[in-house]
């Protein structure tokens, strides 16, 4: 395990997610983007620049500034989750083939978590595999999506449904891209930054919830340790785990009820963050349920998640089948059996098949009550 202690330092800049020969440095720091050399991540002599139409104009040309060396072309994409589908997925493999990139070729996510999720499944697939760096310019995509290796797009059926694991070679955090963030984008990246807390971290809630105020002013100090801490948390759950077989699921905490709200608002409703969050409760209800969490737990996670701005219920009127149905879709549901993450208290969660299905229906019930 990477120590917890050697965050609160500003100046060491770098966690590695430890991945035997595949290991790769997490670079987080102010200006970041003007100080690593992305050449070094870059073996052959062409990359790819994959981003989109709101990040292109205010990033692009201090990424493109720091590879005087290679010749970079760049695809600009259609912003949002509803575009995070193999039909734009594909203009990523146009581009690529049209200007005649082979396998020693780079991709170089630039952007939130759809771009770093739909640019990493490209790496994992052109020509069987090609390299990639993240540079993740949102809240949620520096302290989750950018760091681990799964990648992948959205079917109208469900949520995530086709990728990849596939590690990137460097994730670079710019922390002054955060300044161009809106406020609500801001709050859904909180909701992973808690999920941390809540999952594996009991210390670091305590403090995120001395913490809201510096960290909705977006402070510095209070965001880089935010940051750092949570990549700690990530990298080390993903070094145990790479690919899912066992304790890297606790961080889908909520996913699989924030998974069925997005798809039912087929990507257009809830952000993915805000989701997580309203999935957080209903997964904290059924924890009560269960005999773990108390009432009062349940309270002090809707606290926290209120502070930062984040819903608690789902925006679109769902009924309780609906939910049913597509929570059923889930990656976690395996031979029919929904597993789910649960918390055995706050600081320690587990995935579980053993909840009576009236609880589940309850917590669904609860959740769709106007
Ligand atoms: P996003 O990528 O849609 O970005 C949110 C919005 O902010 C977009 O409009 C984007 O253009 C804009 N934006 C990005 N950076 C900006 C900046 N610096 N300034 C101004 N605007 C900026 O959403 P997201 O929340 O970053 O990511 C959500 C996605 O991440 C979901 O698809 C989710 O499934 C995925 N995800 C993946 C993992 C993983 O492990 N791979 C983990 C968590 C989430
Ligand atoms: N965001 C869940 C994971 O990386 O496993």
């Amino acid at each position: 395990m990477a120590d917890r202690s050697s965050i609160g330092d500003k100046a060491s800049s770098s966690i590695i997610v430890d991945l035997g020969d595949r290991s790769y440095p997490i670079y987080i720091g102010q200006g970041q983007l003007s100080m690593v050399d992305f050449g070094r991540y870059i073996k052959g002599k062409k990359a790819l620049i994959v981003t989109n139409e709101t990040i292109a104009p205010i990033y692009l040309d201090s990424v493109l500034s720091q590879i005087p060396d290679k010749t970079i072309d760049v695809v600009i994409l259609p912003d949002g989750e509803q575009f995070k589908n193999l039909d734009t997925l594909n203009l990523i493999f146009t581009m690529l083939l049209e200007k005649q990139h082979d396998r020693t070729t780079t991709l170089i996510a630039l952007g939130g978590g759809v771009i770093g999720d739909m640019t990493g499944f490209a790496a994992a697939s052109y020509q069987r595999g090609v390299s990639f760096v993240q540079i993740p310019t949102t809240l949620l995509a520096q302290v989750d999506s950018s760091v681990g290796g799964k990648t992948g797009v959205n079917h109208m059926l469900g949520k995530n449904m086709l990728g990849a694991f596939h590690q990137p070679n460097a994730v670079v955090i710019d922390l002054n891209t955060l300044a161009s963030l809106s406020d609500r984008q801001f709050s859904a990246g909180m909701a992973e930054v808690i999920k941390y807390g809540l999952i594996a971290d009991y210390q670091f809630l305590q403090w995120l919830e001395a913490n809201v105020e510096p960290l909705l002013n977006r402070d510095e100090d209070a965001l880089t340790y935010a940051i750092k801490r949570s990549c700690l948390n990530k990298a080390n759950i993903v070094s145990a785990d790479e690919t899912e077989q066992g304790i890297r699921a606790i961080l889908n905490l909520g996913h699989t009820f924030g998974h069925a709200i997005e798809t039912f608002q087929q990507y257009k409703g809830l952000l993915h963050g805000e989701a997580v969050a309203v999935g957080t409760i209903m997964a904290a209800e059924l924890s009560v349920l269960t005999g773990h969490l108390s009432p009062l737990d349940v309270d002090r996670i809707k606290n926290i998640l209120t502070a930062f701005g984040l819903p608690l219920k789902p925006s679109a009127k769902m009924t309780p089948n609906e939910f049913l149905s597509l929570i059923y879709r889930d990656k976690k549901v395996l031979d029919g059996t929904l597993r789910l993450v649960l918390l055995k208290t706050l600081g320690d969660a587990y995935v579980t098949d053993g909840f009576a299905i009236e609880w589940l229906q309850a917590t669904l019930n609860k959740a769709c009550e106007a």
